[in-house]
């Protein structure tokens, strides 16, 4: 059976814009930002309070961040990785906040100069001061369903990850599939372990990249397991700068186009939606890779 009605988290301000080449201006950001709330999303990542250095396109967190706080009814997680970020995060008002762990060694490193076991050792005071304050966390796990360095990775290893998370705390847990390699059989053999192991279903999102076309299958699969929660990228912008092989994400209009289709509810303006996406690759300099953009801004 399929949900009533779906939880959209738009990931287009941060995963779409960290994996840019052009430096976008923090006041386009905030546009984008404010737009997207005016589609009718009500939680989107806004940026991440990374290093500097590891990713110049999220540099402007601190100038961004209190341009788009004050927006009516939306959730705002921002990506912290260290104490370091969740200070920063905080000293704003940031509520809501993600970790981001990795199911493999090599990706780890890759991506937070860290071995696998020390990432989670930098999350726990992380996650736990976060609960303290009061702030929501969501944990994800990338690499879920493949590596471009490792190739397969095996469902224990995603599901030892994911319960590390949640005993740290994490309120949700968002599954990465970075590269795009997963298909619908795999998905929910990953949810059936992650169930047989504790891990409930309604603490689940699932974050599909669409680099084999695979991104809308996998999360029909999903949403018929029980999943309520997507994450996807508007327009399809997205990538990951340390991880090869890296496309968009989902985009959210193909998205709310199979949603709309079968009838289940997201509060989306597919309209406004679509117009934000073609106004941002104006911005861009390139067309939109969603289909439903395409399609659509066409007419
Ligand atoms: P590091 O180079 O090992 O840094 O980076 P460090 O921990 O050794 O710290 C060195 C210095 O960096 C510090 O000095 C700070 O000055 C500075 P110290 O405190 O020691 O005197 N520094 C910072 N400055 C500002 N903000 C901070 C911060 N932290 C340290 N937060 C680090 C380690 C984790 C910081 C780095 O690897 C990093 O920032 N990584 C982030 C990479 C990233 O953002 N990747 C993309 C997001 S993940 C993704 O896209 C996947 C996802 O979409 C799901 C999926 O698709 O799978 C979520
Ligand atoms: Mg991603």
């Amino acid at each position: 059976d399929l949900p009533m009605r779906v939880r959209i988290h738009e990931v287009g301000a941060r995963d779409g814009l960290q994996n840019e080449k052009t430096a976008v201006p923090t006041e386009v950001k905030a546009e984008f930002v404010r737009r997207l709330a005016d589609a009718g999303l009500t939680t989107i990542e806004a940026t991440s309070f990374v290093r500097p250095e590891w990713v110049p396109q999220l540099a402007d967190a601190e100038e961004l961040f209190p341009l788009v706080r004050d927006l009516e009814g939306v959730r705002l997680p921002v990506l912290v990785p260290n104490r370091r970020g969740l200070d920063r995060a905080l000293a704003l008002g940031a509520d809501r906040i993600a970790v981001f762990a990795s199911a493999t060694e090599t990706f780890a490193k890759a991506n937070l100069n860290r071995t696998l076991d020390e990432s989670l050792a930098l999350f726990e005071p992380v996650v736990r001061r976060a609960k303290d304050e009061g702030a929501h966390v969501r944990g994800y796990v990338s690499m879920c369903f493949g590596d471009p360095w490792e190739g397969a990775v095996p469902l224990h290893q995603v599901v030892r990850v994911c319960t590390a998370l949640r005993e740290m705390g994490c309120d949700e847990l968002s599954l990465g599939d970075t590269i795009g390699v997963a298909t619908p059989g795999h998905v929910l053999e990953l949810l059936s372990s992650l169930n047989e192991q504790g891990v409930p279903t309604n603490v689940i999102g699932v974050h599909f990249h669409d680099t084999y076309g695979q991104a809308l299958a996998n999360t029909y699969a999903a949403l018929e397991h029980g999943v309520t929660t997507v994450d996807a990228s508007a327009g399809g912008l997205g990538g990951c700068p340390y991880a090869k092989s890296a496309t968009g994400n989902l985009a959210t209009e193909d998205l709310v186009w199979m949603l709309q289709g079968l009838g289940v509810e997201t509060g989306v303006d597919l309209g406004r939606l679509v117009a934000t996406s073609a106004w941002m690759a104006e911005q861009l300099g390139r067309p939109s890779p969603s289909r439903t953009v395409r399609a659509l801004s066409h007419k």
